[in-house]
C-alpha cells in the first residue's frame, strides 16, 4: 500500500481552484522554511520557488537542490528557473522532472521568469529581456511543455520596456498559443522597479484578451486587495509576495474574511518569528542561514510597534545565534508586542 506522502504525490495535477492565491518567487525568501510557516498557518494554493539558474543547476552548483526543493507541498509548488537561452531551461526542466520521478515525487509547477529586472540577469539576456522578443519566449514555454508533459507551465511578467498594450497582448497571446497554463502579470515596466502603483489596467487588458487564467501581483496586501484584482480587474487570481513574508499568515486571514468580513485571527508575532529562525536552522544549510534570516526579518520587523531598530540590528548580526538573541531581547522589553490580533 501507498504511504499517504506518495498517494499525495502520485495524485493528479490540480487545476488551479476558483480564485487562486499564491506565494511569489523571491530570491532569498521563497524557501522552504517560508513555505513550512505558510502552511503551519494553513497555507496558499500555489507556491514558487525563488528563481534558480537553469545553467547552475546543469552544472550542480552547490545550493541548487535547497533552491528548487519544492517541500512541504511539491504538488503543488512551482519551481522557477531563469537563464538566456531555451535549450538549457529546458534541459534543466527534464532533468528535474526526471529527478522527482526517480525520488517517487513529483513537480508542481514550472515557471518561466520573464520579469526579473535585477540589472545583471536583465543585461545577460534572462529575466525581462526575453520581453523583447515574443517568439523566443514562446518558443521558451512551448520547450517546456515538451520537456516536462503533465507538468502546468506558467510565466511571470512585468509589462516590458515601454507601456504598449498591444505589445503586451501580442506577448501573452504568443505564450497561450504555445501552450502556457497562466500568466502572472506584475503590472509595472521594466525600469519601474518597485516605484510608483502597478498599472492595473494592463491586467484588466491581458484578462479579456487571453483564454488562459492571468493572476495580478503587485502590492496586494490584504482581503479588499485580493478582491480588486479580481473584481476591477478582471483576474482570475493573486500572487503575494512581501505581505507574505510580512504576514505568514496573511493567506488565512484573506480566506477566513472570504468567509466572514468579521474575521479575525490571533497571532503569536514572537513564537512565529522564533519558528521561522528554527526551521531556516534545520532546513538550510549554514552558509545561508545569516542572508535568509536578515532578509525575512527586513520584513518581519514591520509587526512590531518599534521594529526600526530591531530590524537594523539583524542586518549587522553576524549568525543566526545573534539575530535569535535579538529578537528575544526585543520581547523582554516589549512584550506587548508578542501577540496580536489580526483583522
Ligand atoms: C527580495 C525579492 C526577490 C524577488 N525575487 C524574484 C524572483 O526570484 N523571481 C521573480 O519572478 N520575481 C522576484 N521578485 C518579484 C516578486 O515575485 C513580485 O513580483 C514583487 O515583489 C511584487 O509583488 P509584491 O508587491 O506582492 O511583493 C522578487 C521580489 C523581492 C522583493
Amino acid at each position: 500500500m501507498l504511504s499517504a506522502k506518495t498517494a499525495a504525490y502520485s495524485a493528479p495535477m490540480q487545476p488551479l481552484p476558483p480564485r487562486p492565491l499564491m506565494l511569489a518567487p523571491m530570491v532569498e525568501l521563497s524557501h522552504r522554511p517560508l513555505r513550512e510557516l505558510i502552511e503551519s498557518f494553513g497555507g496558499c494554493d500555489r507556491y514558487y520557488t525563488e528563481m534558480t539558474s537553469a545553467a547552475g543547476y546543469l552544472a550542480n552548483s552547490p545550493y541548487d537542490r535547497f533552491f528548487v526543493d519544492s517541500e512541504p507541498r511539491p504538488e503543488r509548488t512551482a519551481v522557477q528557473f531563469y537563464g538566456a537561452e531555451v535549450e538549457p531551461i529546458a534541459a534543466a526542466a527534464a532533468r528535474l522532472l526526471g529527478e522527482r520521478t526517480a525520488a517517487g515525487s513529483c513537480l508542481g509547477g514550472l515557471d518561466a521568469n520573464f520579469g526579473c529586472s535585477a540589472p545583471l540577469i536583465e543585461k545577460a539576456g534572462g529575466g525581462v529581456s526575453w520581453m523583447k522578443d515574443a517568439d523566443r519566449s514562446a518558443r521558451l514555454i512551448a520547450a517546456l511543455k515538451t520537456a516536462a508533459p503533465g507538468v502546468p507551465v506558467s510565466a511571470k511578467l512585468r509589462l516590458g520596456y515601454e507601456a504598449s498594450e498591444a505589445a503586451l497582448i501580442a506577448f501573452c497571446r504568443a505564450l497561450e498559443a504555445a501552450g502556457a497554463d497562466y500568466i502572472v502579470v506584475h503590472p509595472r515596466l521594466k525600469h519601474e522597479k518597485f516605484r510608483r502603483s502597478g498599472h492595473w489596467e494592463f491586467v484588466a487588458a491581458v484578462s479579456t484578451a487571453v483564454g488562459i487564467p492571468v493572476i495580478g501581483n503587485g502590492d496586494i496586501r490584504d482581503a479588499g486587495g485580493y478582491r480588486t484584482v479580481m473584481e476591477r480587474y478582471g483576474a482570475t487570481g493573486a500572487m503575494l509576495g512581501r505581505e507574505a513574508v510580512r504576514r505568514p499568515w496573511i493567506f488565512s486571514l484573506i480566506r477566513g474574511k472570504e468567509a466572514n468580513p468579521a474575521f479575525g485571527m490571533s497571532v503569536a508575532i514572537e513564537e512565529t518569528g522564533l519558528r521561522m529562525i528554527a526551521l531556516i536552522r534545520e532546513l538550510l544549510p549554514s552558509p545561508l542561514h545569516i542572508s535568509r534570516a536578515r532578509r525575512f526579518f527586513f520584513y518581519y520587523c514591520d509587526n512590531l510597534s518599534f521594529g526600526h531598530h530591531l530590524r537594523w540590528s539583524i542586518q549587522n548580526a553576524d549568525g543566526l545565534d545573534e539575530v535569535e538573541r535579538l529578537f528575544r531581547a526585543y520581547f523582554d522589553e516589549v512584550p506587548s508586542d508578542r501577540v496580536r490580533l489580526e483583522r
